[in-house]
């Protein structure tokens, strides 16, 4: 196989990401529109990401640790094309697997196999090809008895399972994977570890977010360790983790 160790698959250039929250509480639509019209909204404006900027090769396995709040989960979504940068711009090449939050592409009042539809198709799959990889996609999740029950009765294990089975069940270009392992269960960790070991032998490039310090480690081969929105180093895992590491002893 030939991987591309020329062009970077994702390339950040300076990338700010700005929450914008309203300063006070506003009572209803009307208000909130009259006061906007008045520019008499007040915002308190939060900066979860500052001046990014790395890149990440074909084949790449990388972790991205930092404690809670430092940006990781905001990081993602820039990749995924869930939320834009304020400034600065990220360019991003290939089929993209997002697995973010829990639940994020699902709607809970639906069932297993509606939802399959419906995150499937946000995805960017077409249903006939849904259809056809529908029950491998049960199989690995292992939700057989349960697909046509409303989200809403699933255990949070259920649906990170389902999650996964739909986002990797053909090879993604690029996987991206928020702590997923906090929920699933060890049969299934085991299962889809697996599935990213086989997918990473073709090429595929991963961006790991895990609390898991050992798991980046054995995983990973780079690691961008974030603090309050900033790189505080990009580098070999072993180094960068330890560098974490001795800051919080
Ligand atoms: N939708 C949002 N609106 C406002 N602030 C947010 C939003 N999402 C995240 N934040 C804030 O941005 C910071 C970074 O969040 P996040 O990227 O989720 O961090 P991490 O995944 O590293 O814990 C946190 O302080 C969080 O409170
Ligand atoms: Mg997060």
């Amino acid at each position: 196989m030939k991987v591309d160790k020329v062009n970077p698959l994702i390339e950040f250039d300076n990338v700010s990401v700005r929450y914008r929250l309203p300063h006070e509480k506003i009572a209803s639509l009307k208000e909130y529109a009259i006061r906007r019209l008045k520019k008499s909204i007040n915002y308190i404006d939060f900066w979860a990401l500052r001046e990014i900027n790395f890149k990440v090769y074909q084949g790449e396995l990388v972790g991205i640790i930092g404690s809670n709040g430092a940006g990781k989960s905001t990081l993602l979504k820039v990749i995924s094309r869930v939320l834009r940068p304020t400034l600065g711009s990220i360019r991003v090449r290939g089929l993209v697997a997002p697995l973010l939050e829990l639940g994020a592409g699902f709607d809970y009042e639906l069932t297993g196999r509606e939802n399959i539809y419906l995150n499937g198709t946000i995805l960017g799959f077409k249903v006939k090809d849904i259809s056809k990889r529908f029950d491998r996609i049960v199989d690995f999740a292992g939700i057989k008895d349960f697909i046509d029950s409303p989200l809403r009765t699933y255990s949070t294990g259920m649906i990170t399972r389902l999650g996964f089975a739909i986002a990797t069940d053909i090879k993604p270009d690029i996987l991206v994977l928020d702590e997923i392992f906090a929920v699933g269960d060890e049969e299934f960790q085991k299962k889809s570890i697996k599935r990213i070991e086989r997918f990473k032998s073709k090429g595929t490039t991963i961006l790991l977010v895990s609390h898991n310090l050992n798991q980046v480690k054995s995983m990973c081969e780079k690691v961008v360790w974030l603090e309050g929105g900033i790189t505080r180093a990009v580098g070999p895992s072993k180094e960068v983790i330890e560098k974490y590491q001795r800051t919080k002893r």
